[in-house]
């Protein structure tokens, strides 16, 4: 099966992750979360495209261009995940199948927090974890994206099986 190609995505103010409140996102830092993904894609195989941007168009023109170059997101929207009606609309309008992240729990966070609007477009959330709800993520998107490409053909009907192209006629 061909490697599958994820573009994975950092929303903005995680570039300051190892310094940004450790009770809520730990001490890891994003260049080690970006390293041990990367070494799970290697043995799991996916290729990951990595970017983190604090800018909402950014991202929005991101998911809008990923169609084609690849085959799943796997998303941390940040703060953007509450507010962003339009990467919503843009994970929608890819169509490619998506997974949401956050480090903290954000279901035990502020009441803004505990809405996103992000979540429906996906095919699901992982929260809470840390560092490993990026590995959770990548691990789902591969799971979906094997369960799509190992699906047996669908079984043809009787009526199908018989048919053959006009005008040529059996022996
Ligand atoms: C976060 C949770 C968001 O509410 C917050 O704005 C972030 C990080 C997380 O990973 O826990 O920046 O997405």
């Amino acid at each position: 099966m061909a490697l599958m190609r994820i573009l994975v995505i950092h929303g903005p103010n995680l570039q300051l992750l190892g310094t940004r409140p450790p009770h809520l996102y730990g001490t890891v830092d994003l260049a080690t979360i970006n390293r041990q993904l990367q070494q799970q894609a290697r043995t799991q195989g996916a290729i990951l495209t990595i970017v983190q941007s604090n800018h909402e168009g950014e991202i929005v023109s991101l998911i809008g261009k990923a169609r084609g170059s690849y085959d799943g997101l796997l998303l941390n929207p940040a703060a953007y995940t509450h507010t962003s009606v339009a990467i919503r609309d843009a994970i929608e309008g890819t169509g490619l199948p998506a997974v949401e992240v956050h480090l903290s729990n954000i279901a035990a966070r502020e009441a803004f927090r505990q809405q996103s609007l992000t979540a429906a477009v996906c095919r699901g959330q992982i929260s809470g974890f840390g560092p490993l709800s990026y590995h959770l993520g990548l691990q789902a998107l591969l799971a979906l994206h094997a369960a799509v490409n190992t699906a047996p053909a669908p079984a043809q009907s009787p009526a199908a099986r018989v048919r053959r192209p006009a005008g040529r006629s059996r022996k």
